[in-house]
């Protein structure tokens, strides 16, 4: 069976890029257009699709949240043992990328991924929820479970054993993504999109226009 979506498609022209318009360094811009989206009431502004690779060179991509962004890069939390805290174990090689349909924009980041400086991890896990710090405990994330009942049982117990706050487990805890290269697209009509990429070189941020 061919399902054709040849028709489903969408005319870009909310807003023009210039690489004049743009600031110095990619932080300030992504800064600006982050807070844009939130203004925009986009459904999920932190969401960001998270890529890594395999020690066999495997690609694999799935949806994080942002929940920091400092003078060095991005930061984002999740179980260390997971798929993607495997993957970048073998190679930091990671790339972000973010999508605000209600802006016709989208940004693409690459770098480096590291663990982050455990206080700051502790820090971000001592804010979460109760009962979400339980489920990072209950969670093998990325291991196979034989059934949901097992997760429910493992939470139940770790809450009793547990009444009240719980301390991070050594397995949980932030990435940090230090970016090399940006990229901000703006969608533009007729395909003719503006793409601005900024590139680290001797530590300085260069930027300039790509074809779409
Ligand atoms: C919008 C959205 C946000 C998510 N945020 C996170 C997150 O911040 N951390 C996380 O570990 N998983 C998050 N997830 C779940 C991941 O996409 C993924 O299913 C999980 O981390 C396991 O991925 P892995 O097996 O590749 O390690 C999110 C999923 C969605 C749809």
């Amino acid at each position: 069976m061919k399902v054709s979506l040849y028709n489903v498609r969408q005319e870009y022209a909310k807003q023009k890029l210039s690489v004049a318009e743009c600031a110095d360094d990619p932080f300030s811009q992504f800064k600006l257009w982050l807070n844009q989206a939130i203004k925009s009431k986009v459904r999920e502004p932190t969401a960001m699709n998270l890529a890594t690779v395999d020690e066999n060179n495997r690609p694999s991509a799935r949806m994080v949240l942002l929940k920091e962004l400092n003078d060095q890069g991005f930061v984002f939390f999740s179980n260390y043992n997971s798929r993607k805290g495997q993957c970048i174990k073998h190679n930091d090689n990671v790339a972000l990328t973010f999508f605000w349909p209600e802006l016709e924009r989208q940004v693409r980041i690459e770098g480096k991924g590291e663990i982050l400086d455990p206080k700051i991890s502790d820090e971000y896990f001592a804010s979460r929820p109760y009962k979400s710090q339980i489920g990072a405990w209950a969670s093998k994330q990325s291991k196979v479970l034989s059934s949901k009942t097992s997760l429910l049982t493992s939470f139940a117990l770790i809450r009793a054993k547990n009444p009240n706050r719980v301390k991070r487990p050594s397995f949980w805890g932030g990435f940090l993504v230090i970016p090399d290269r940006i990229e901000f697209w703006q969608g533009r009509p007729s395909r003719l999109h503006d793409r601005v990429e900024y590139r680290l070189s001797d530590k300085q941020w260069e930027k300039h226009r790509l074809y779409p």
